[in-house]
């Protein structure tokens, strides 16, 4: 794991009293053979470069946006409209399931996945740590117990031997999570889930259009949760979430849910909540799915134009690229870089300092977090997932990002590690 390990194995010289680095210290023979990834031009200097810009993205679809705006204040229809279903179709499509339910965020689709399956108080729910909050705050909600694994330090996803470990009696369900846009092992998940006779909700929340094995992300377990959130792949204007499907009695489930478990009007057979998509959102939302595939590929050639970035400065030796797994489908909602030697978080203040937006995705572990303290987990647990919050650093990888953002990226980081600003720890 991680870029090569140059600060352990480097020979340490001592010179007045200052820790000097040897011959051999790959950041000294850089700085020597003049540092720099000779493409820079004046251009990208001084220039800020935003950790996301969706004032970019929009521009173009602005007018396609005011038209569809405006059917929807004309018709009045500002929930169940036409758009909500047209929507739901198109999501349907391209997640290649049956059935697609909106609802009004990522986190209440977790939650509604949940309700459907009749989770309650004493059961456990397997989830990773190393996610957004809401992947574990939906199970605690319903006061049933999130049971937090180990994740792959390649992918940062559930490790699937972690998972089968933590199944007990009391298991109910699985969540993995597609973090940062690449599926976890779900061919592997599927089939412990199988053997165990558990349900599988996946958090696609962060992968839209992803797929494992060819499989599309959503598609792989009982129920799929997506998130429409502005930084998501299909980022709406506001919250926005929908639930995808095979089955055709858990997606009437989930729209009874969703709208307080009423039917007909004032006859409620269930208790269920009230979370809808707002027609106005999926309007906007309708303009956007056409350009989904479009977005990934621009976020994959960002991704390719980090690596070559990184490699032609010799950088991806002293910080580790994220890995792509030869079955996903990849669509980079984040590209997150590991720091190691405990200089993340100097890295990413000399970046904020150069202007450089990049943030961290997540610094507390789940199973570290102060409301689940009383679940009794402790530091060393965990251990992948602590290092990977103690690593992680996400740069801009948003489509609209340009060649030269992306060099002025990496040329500060490479200011950050020319100019001995490495050697403070944070
Ligand atoms: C992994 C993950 N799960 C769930 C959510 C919740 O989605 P939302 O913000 O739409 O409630 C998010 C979004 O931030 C997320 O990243």
């Amino acid at each position: 794991m991680g870029g090569r390990d140059f600060l352990s194995y480097r020979p340490r010289i001592e010179y007045q009293g200052k820790t000097a680095f040897g011959r051999n210290d790959p950041i000294l023979k850089r700085v020597n053979q003049g540092w720099g990834l000779g493409m820079s031009n004046e251009s990208n200097k001084n220039k800020p470069v935003p950790m996301l810009d969706v004032g970019r993205g929009n521009l173009p679809l602005k007018q396609a946006f005011l038209d569809a705006i405006e059917r929807v204040v004309d018709s009045g229809r500002f929930l169940h409209g036409p758009e909500v279903t047209e929507l739901e179709k198109t999501v349907a499509e391209v997640c290649g399931t049956r059935h697609a339910i909106g609802c009004a965020s990522g986190s209440d689709a977790l939650l509604l996945a949940l309700m459907a399956l009749d989770i309650e108080p004493g059961d456990e729910i397997i989830v990773p740590s190393f996610t957004f909050f809401a992947t574990a705050s939906a199970v605690s909600r319903l006061g049933a117990e999130p049971i937090f694994v180990d994740i792959d330090p390649m992918t940062y996803n559930m490790d699937p031997e972690c998972l089968e470990e933590s199944i007990t009696a009391r298991t109910k369900a699985i969540i993995p999570v597609h973090l940062f846009g690449q599926c976890a092992a779900m061919d592997r998940i599927h089939e412990i889930a199988s053997a165990h006779g558990l349900p599988v909700i996946e958090d696609a929340a962060q992968a839209i259009g992803a797929a494992w094995d060819d499989r599309p992300a959503g598609s792989w377990g009982q129920i799929g949760c997506l998130s429409f959130y502005p930084t998501k792949n299909l980022g709406g204007m506001g919250d926005g979430g929908m639930l995808v499907c095979n089955d055709d009695a858990i997606a009437a489930k989930l729209r009874l849910l969703a709208s307080h478990g009423m039917q007909p009007r004032y006859y409620h057979k269930l208790v269920g909540i009230n979370s809808r998509l707002d027609t106005l959102q999926a309007a906007i939302l309708n303009v956007k799915i056409p350009h989904l595939e479009d977005y990934a590929n621009a976020r994959r050639a960002n991704a390719a134009r980090y690596k070559e970035l990184f490699q032609a400065s010799q950088l991806h030796e002293i910080v580790e690229l994220p890995k792509k797994q030869p079955k996903a489908t990849h669509v980079w909602n984040q590209y997150g870089i590991r720091v190691p030697h405990g200089r993340r978080d100097s890295l990413k203040a000399h970046l904020q300092n150069q202007g450089i937006g990049c943030e961290v995705y997540y610094p507390v572990p789940l199973h570290m977090q102060e409301c689940f303290s009383d679940l009794g987990y402790s530091l060393g647990c965990l251990p992948h997932t602590e290092t990977a919050a103690r690593e992680i650093l996400h740069l801009p990888v948003y489509p609209e990002l340009t060649a030269g953002e992306q060099e002025a990226v990496v040329e500060a980081i490479e200011s950050f590690y020319m100019t001995g600003a490495y050697r403070r720890v944070a």
